[in-house]
């Protein structure tokens, strides 16, 4: 089902037998809306959004690719999440996981002769978008270079998880791992505590995680589950007050109820070769906690 936002921007709107829901929109190849069967929102949007392309949408799971925030020479997080994608109406075929019992779209992004001009290197980036009946979210990418020399990328899936007060939130799986502080130059430290909790600004890239990320959210008495494959980095931001203040498109308060956990590739960037395909793949799930 494609439909058009106010900007005519299309969507599309995935469903399962159950009644949980997905959107994604063709801008950025971005998801912005999660809902589970019983219709709850479980990805944070800003009420300062703004929908206009080419801007990214401030919640939901813009895409950072090639390069992850301000460590190369494009814009921010890259471009990928401020162009048009468009449905791939004859994707080639990817692992039976990725559709049995699923619904799924296949959104297509191409280098442009714009894109060129910046970053000199052709690619096909294909998302697959998948809802399981479980009610569990699949993105799967894949990056073929179409070029005639190898490049490098880095990419970030940047989930703004909908939370009920980001003080009662703790993530789990990044225990004793080192971690880039982007609040202090991206200096090196090793994490200390048992699981991560929040009282001031945080924004730091976690090296060589598991494959299994927890976010435990006390008060909605709720887990989400980060399973990824081929996104060896983990990001964890949250702007705090300060931050917030200075970002026009996310409100002075909207901090307590967003937290984002990426699963990434950043630290050691993707290489590929003439013709190479690289996947990665992010499931989400929700799960209720005692
Ligand atoms: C985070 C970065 O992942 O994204 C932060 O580590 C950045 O430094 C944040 O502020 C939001 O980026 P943007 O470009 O969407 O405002």
């Amino acid at each position: 089902e494609i439909a058009k936002d106010k900007n005519g921007v299309g969507q599309v709107l995935l469903r399962n037998l159950r009644g949980a829901s997905v959107r994604v929109s063709l801008h950025g190849g971005q998801v912005l809306s999660w809902k589970t069967d019983h219709g709850e929102e479980l990805l944070f949007i800003s009420s300062k959004a703004t929908f206009k392309p080419p801007t990214a949408v401030r919640g939901g799971i813009p895409i950072c690719f090639p390069q992850f925030g301000n460590r190369g020479s494009l814009e921010q997080h890259g471009f990928a999440r401020n162009k048009m994608w468009v449905t791939d109406d004859n994707p080639p075929p990817l692992h039976p996981n990725d559709s049995n019992g699923k619904t799924f779209t296949d959104l297509l992004l191409k280098s442009s002769d714009e894109d060129l001009k910046i970053w000199p290197h052709g690619f096909e980036f294909r998302l697959r978008v998948a809802l399981a009946f479980d009610g569990s979210l699949t993105l799967t990418s894949r990056i073929r270079n179409v070029n005639c020399k190898p490049f490098s990328f880095s990419i970030a899936y940047h989930t703004y998880f909908s939370v009920s007060d980001i003080s009662e939130v703790r993530v789990e799986g990044l225990e004793t791992l080192d971690y880039l502080d982007n609040l202090c130059n991206r200096e090196r430290f090793t994490e200390q505590g048992d699981a991560l909790t929040f009282e001031s600004e945080v924004d730091r890239v976690y090296l060589s995680s598991s494959d299994v990320i927890a976010v435990f959210d006390h008060e909605k008495k709720r887990t989400f589950l980060i399973k990824k494959e081929g996104l060896p980095d983990v990001v964890v931001w949250n702007p705090w007050e300060k931050k917030s203040k200075a970002i026009a498109d996310l409100g002075d308060e909207e901090y307590k109820h967003m937290l984002c956990v990426d699963g990434a590739a950043i630290e050691k960037p993707i290489t590929l070769k003439p013709g190479e395909e690289w996947t990665g793949r992010l499931e989400l799930s929700v799960t209720p906690t005692s």
